[in-house]
């Protein structure tokens, strides 16, 4: 039961539920057992959850929302705005014909919708998603291109309005240790919260690779930097892909850095450590990355893996 030894240590922990195998008991049975938080996997993406123009359909965020309430579990929202093409946003939106105001009107609208559906049960919300691309650059895409660079900052001031209480997150991949890509979202932060943008905190996705190094001293010193700004630090996607053929070498690596990252996170007081998913059943490694497999800590079978006996030892 990872959730008893993690609340011993004032961290939650927890995976991305999805709606679709919440008849399977093997997977609620697990995520009953040992998680105590849950961001709902693809339920609250515009693309899902916003389908034409001022028109919402809730049903399948309240489904997993309802599960997690019912498990007495905290949410995490997962994210009001995001650019992405494929995953995250309608037809409808990525064509249409809006002037600025009109985008403007969008974002506020679809920002009210959710936090007002989910005010009280969801207390944190990943605001913006990924605003920072490969090149470290403010990235391209429905939202910067209408309405430019502020879209940001509106994102985080409207949802304030809507909720005051809720907790404000910046989410994003590869800014996990220092490297070009965290300085540019470490800047970008620094800006912000200069200017008295309502910035919580900040969500480190952590969709690492088996075969690659990460220097947990460097992980260490990045969540640092961001904690001095005065920020929240959260492990918000965590899975470690593993480049197939899968093997017990492989799987043992793999148990070593997810143990190397849960420590940092403890000892930085990271406030989650979310995975993104429960078992190597359900997860989006295979259908994105068609190398890859085996990123969590259960296997196919819901049989604790390496990785889940060595983030036990390490919340021991
Ligand atoms: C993945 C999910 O697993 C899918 O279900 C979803 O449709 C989109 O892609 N960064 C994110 C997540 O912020 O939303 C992505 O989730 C994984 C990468």
């Amino acid at each position: 039961m990872l959730k008893n030894l993690a609340e011993r240590k004032g961290i939650n922990i927890g995976c991305c539920v999805n709606n679709r195998y919440l008849n399977d008991k093997n997977y609620t049975e697990t995520i009953k057992r040992e998680f105590n938080i849950a961001t709902p996997e693809y339920e609250l993406l515009f693309k899902h959850i916003h389908p034409s123009k001022g028109k919402y359909k809730f049903d399948l965020a309240d489904k997993v929302i309802l599960f997690a309430i019912k498990n007495k579990m905290k949410i995490r929202g997962h994210p009001l705005v995001w650019h992405h093409e494929k995953f995250g946003l309608s037809k409808w939106i990525i064509k249409g014909k809006f002037t600025r105001e009109e985008f403007i009107e969008i974002l506020k609208d679809h920002i009210r919708a959710l936090m007002e559906r989910y005010k009280g049960k969801i207390n944190e919300w990943n605001v913006v998603n990924e605003a920072v691309d490969d090149n470290n650059k403010l990235r391209e895409g429905v939202w910067l291109d209408n309405i430019g660079p502020d879209y940001i900052e509106m994102a985080f001031r409207f949802a304030h309005k809507v909720d005051p209480k809720t907790k404000l997150y910046y989410n994003d991949y590869c800014i996990d240790d220092l490297n070009k890509k965290s300085d540019a979202v470490y800047k970008l932060m620094k800006n912000l919260l200069k200017k008295g943008v309502p910035i919580y905190g900040i969500g480190l996705q952590m969709h690492l690779l088996e075969e690659l190094y990460i220097n947990p001293e460097s992980v260490e010193k990045n969540i640092m930097r961001f904690k001095k700004l005065g920020l929240e630090v959260g492990i918000t996607e965590m899975d470690v892909r593993i480049r197939k053929p899968v093997t017990q070498e492989k799987i043992e690596n793999q148990a070593r850095i997810y143990g190397e990252m849960l420590k940092v996170a403890l000892k930085t007081k990271c406030n989650t450590f979310i995975m993104w998913g429960v078992s190597d059943a359900h997860s989006w490694i295979p259908w994105c990355y068609k190398d890859y497999d085996a990123g969590l800590i259960f296997d196919k079978n819901y049989k604790p893996k390496p990785a889940y006996e060595k983030l036990k030892e390490v919340l021991m």
